[in-house]
């Protein structure tokens, strides 16, 4: 009986009807058989849009303002909607909403439980709109919100990075190139070398939260809307800086996905290579620094490891970060135009790049504030082979060109290696044999202090290069932070 009467009902019963062959579905109208249960399962992501309750919800309170300056709803329809919206909040901030098994994504929840609160006007809500146009709305709103934190976060790591450079300016170690010996540097220059590679990725990430901050609500399933939403009104209440200019695009598209998905991968690219430099210097061969115990862990077999796990793991992820990012691609390349379902798939590999980079900036800024370094170990490893371009260019200052000065110089390297002696054990005899040029001021090279010094030039690795490096990037840090 109850089965007819609502087959009798069936235009008021269909919208979140228990007895209609789709329950509560919101497109279930036109359906008389039931979904699969497995295809049920596979069709939903509350399971994981539900992370972005609040975007959902804040872009549905600024909808309902628009429906009612379109007299789509009444006044007092609104203050409902508004009311039951915050009643909604307060269900999920206190994890007391309970997700019910037809609520296929955050947009059904929502509305769902929106009903059971306020009653029939809650039905008005999705006036004009689509979840095409609101589940977009959504990932903006909250990439807005996630692009703050990872920005935080990033300049954390930086700033941890400059002050540590700042105080440790005075530090020589060994630069490598092909991981050979090539010069002396100073540890605060191979520092900053990564902190400029972040400091790229934190002014990407900003160009990129403005094409993210776009309101694409109002553009409907894909012809956009016939009703007077006032989509200026939607912009300013939900602080967006720009209106989409394409309804079809505006729902079709998810390149600000795909650049954020690209930007975390680079920028993890950027930190798992700084990882595996500071592994091989953590390693005993190298002990130039040690990691702190907060950020190591141990072997349950040998009793001596101290492993660089939290290194380790930086490395990893951006392969991790850089599978979604190529997963995602694959998915969007050849789609047809606008909404098709294998969209959805946007928002796994965007929570979970976002959870990442996340995780992965904490934990570095973690290990750089905690390592110890070893300044003797680092500057005993400095070795006077790592001078023979300082010689060639003491050649160059006499007038040798170049090439002829490398030459040069690369038979003093020779003829050391033949005695089994350092460069700087050459007598001025051995090298005045090579060329007549060498004089006695020739053992002036054999310093790696003014070795280093010579390097003045901006960006270079002379003090004063250095410290111009460090005051760009704290005035650089002083400028975000505005
Ligand atoms: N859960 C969907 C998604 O994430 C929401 C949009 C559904 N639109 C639709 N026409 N079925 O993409």
């Amino acid at each position: 009986l109850t089965v007819m009467l609502c087959k009798a009902n069936a235009v008021r019963c269909t919208l979140f009807c228990p007895l209609s062959p789709q329950g509560g579905k919101l497109w279930g109208g036109r359906f008389v058989g039931d979904t699969d249960p497995v295809m049920e399962k596979f069709n939903a992501s509350i399971a994981f849009d539900q992370r972005m309750w609040d975007a959902d919800i804040r872009g549905s309170k600024a909808y309902v303002r628009a429906l009612e300056k379109a007299k789509l709803v009444t006044t007092d329809e609104m203050t409902r909607i508004l009311q039951g919206m915050d009643q909604l909040s307060e269900e999920w901030s206190k994890g007391i909403f309970v997700i019910q098994p037809g609520d296929e994504d955050i947009h059904t929840a929502n509305e769902r439980r929106l009903k059971e609160l306020i009653g029939e006007a809650a039905g008005k809500l999705h006036t004009g709109r689509s979840r095409n146009d609101q589940v977009v709305t959504d990932m903006r709103l909250w990439m807005r919100d996630a692009i703050s934190t990872v920005t935080e976060n990033a300049l954390q790591l930086i700033s941890t990075m400059v002050e540590r450079a700042a105080a440790e300016i005075d530090v020589l170690f060994p630069g490598y190139t092909h991981m050979q010996r090539a010069q002396p540097i100073r540890w605060s220059h191979w520092i900053l070398s990564h902190a400029v590679a972040l400091s790229r990725d934190v002014d990407c990430l900003q160009e990129i939260k403005r094409r993210v901050n776009v309101l694409p609500l109002g553009s409907g399933a894909i012809a956009g809307t016939p009703f007077d939403i006032d989509r200026e009104l939607l912009q300013k209440e939900l602080g967006f800086d720009a209106i989409s200019l394409n309804s079809m695009d505006a729902t079709g598209q998810r390149d600000f996905v795909v650049e954020f998905l690209f930007w975390a991968s680079l920028c993890l690219t950027h930190l798992s290579k700084m990882a595996e430099d500071l592994m091989l210097y953590s390693t005993k061969e190298f002990s130039f620094i040690t990691l702190s115990d907060a950020y190591s862990t141990g072997s349950s077999l040998m009793p001596q490891k101290k492993n660089a796990d939290s290194l380790e793991l930086i490395r990893s992820k951006a392969g991790r970060v850089f599978g979604r990012c190529a997963g995602f691609m694959m998915t969007l390349k050849g789609l047809p135009s606008s909404y098709n379902k294998d969209l959805q798939e946007d928002k796994e590999a965007m929570f979970d790049c976002y959870d990442t980079v996340h995780a992965v900036l904490q934990v570095t800024s973690g290990v750089m504030s905690t390592l110890k370094i070893n300044q003797s170990v680092m500057e005993a490893a400095l070795s006077p082979d790592m001078l023979a371009t300082d010689l060639a260019y003491y050649l160059v200052r006499k007038g040798v060109p170049f090439r002829e000065a490398h030459g040069i110089s690369g038979k003093a390297v020779f003829t050391a290696e033949s005695k089994n002696i350092t460069l700087n054990q050459l007598t001025v005899e051995d090298l005045s044999a090579i060329s007549p040029l060498f004089g006695s001021d020739v053992s002036s090279v054999w310093n790696y202090r003014s070795s280093v010094e010579q390097y003045s030039a901006p960006g270079g690795t002379a003090k004063s290069s250095v410290t111009a490096q460090v005051e760009h990037l704290r005035n650089w840090l002083k400028k975000q932070a505005q």
